[in-house]
């Protein structure tokens, strides 16, 4: 049995029901900057599964690793007979480098679910920025240079996401998260954030219906090269 099988195997999909998220502290996530390494990956692990024997969490999750401290992360608790259950990684159709930069590769490999965050791009795959480009204006100077550049690389991405929406009668929002949570198979989840009740049970929504493979393809193509 590969890696993967095992890792399910022992955990069989619960981690991927919100009765099981919700139903108590289930995860404990370590967030953590990369670059700043004033640990290594093994302490880290060791620290979790001491958690976990000790009865105070249930799985380990972390964010923010790369694939080599997946590898690393993982490895350390295949020692302790624990699995790594997710990687919480900025993904959505504007920021696909997880892609490329071997992480959802590991963690395909190896089991991981992958947390999607950011998955509307704080809000440019909803279009409002494209809408009401003076919104632009009331963030920070920095955030600013971003949101204008996202905005004009994002035109041809968003005219193909309209379309796609319009053949489901959904919303840009629910395309962006859709296309997230089924690109990849079943190694992908989602947490979209919400300012509002009504956005959040649109983003649940966002599970009611499946984008075709040709309409995976289209935003694929629209979305490629941004980065
Ligand atoms: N692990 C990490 O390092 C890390 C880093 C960043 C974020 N996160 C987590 O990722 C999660 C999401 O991040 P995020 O909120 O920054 O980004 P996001 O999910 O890409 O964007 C959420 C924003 O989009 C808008 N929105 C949400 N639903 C909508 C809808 N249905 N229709 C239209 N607009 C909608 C809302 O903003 P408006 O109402 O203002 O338009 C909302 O605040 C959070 O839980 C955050 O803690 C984790």
């Amino acid at each position: 049995m590969d890696a993967a099988a095992q890792n399910r195997v022992k955990y069989p999909q619960d981690h991927r029901q919100p009765a099981a998220l919700f139903g108590g502290i289930h995860h404990l996530q370590l967030h953590g900057p990369p670059t700043l390494e004033f640990s290594t990956p093994e302490a880290e692990m060791d620290a979790m599964a001491d958690l976990v024997e000790a009865g105070k969490i249930k799985s380990i999750g972390v964010s923010n690793f790369n694939a080599d401290r997946i590898r690393r992360a993982y490895d350390a608790l295949s020692k302790r007979g624990l699995p790594l259950i997710l990687n919480q990684m900025r993904y959505n159709l504007i920021h696909r480098e997880i892609e490329t930069d071997g992480t959802l590769a590991a963690a395909k490999e190896l089991g991981i679910t992958i947390v999607a965050y950011t998955p509307l791009g704080s809000g440019i795959l909803t279009s409002k920025y494209h809408k009401n480009p003076e919104l632009i204006q009331h963030k920070n100077a920095y955030y600013r240079g971003t949101l204008k550049r996202e905005l004009e690389q994002t035109r041809l991405l968003i005219s193909v996401m309209e379309e796609i929406a319009a053949n489901h009668n959904a919303t840009l929002a629910q395309v962006a998260l859709n296309w997230v949570i089924h690109f990849n198979g079943d190694c992908v989840v989602t947490i979209p954030g919400a300012t509002k009740v009504r956005q959040a049970e649109e983003s649940a929504a966002a599970m009611n219906f499946v984008l075709s493979a040709d309409e995976l393809v289209r935003l694929d193509g629209a979305s490629r090269n941004l980065k």
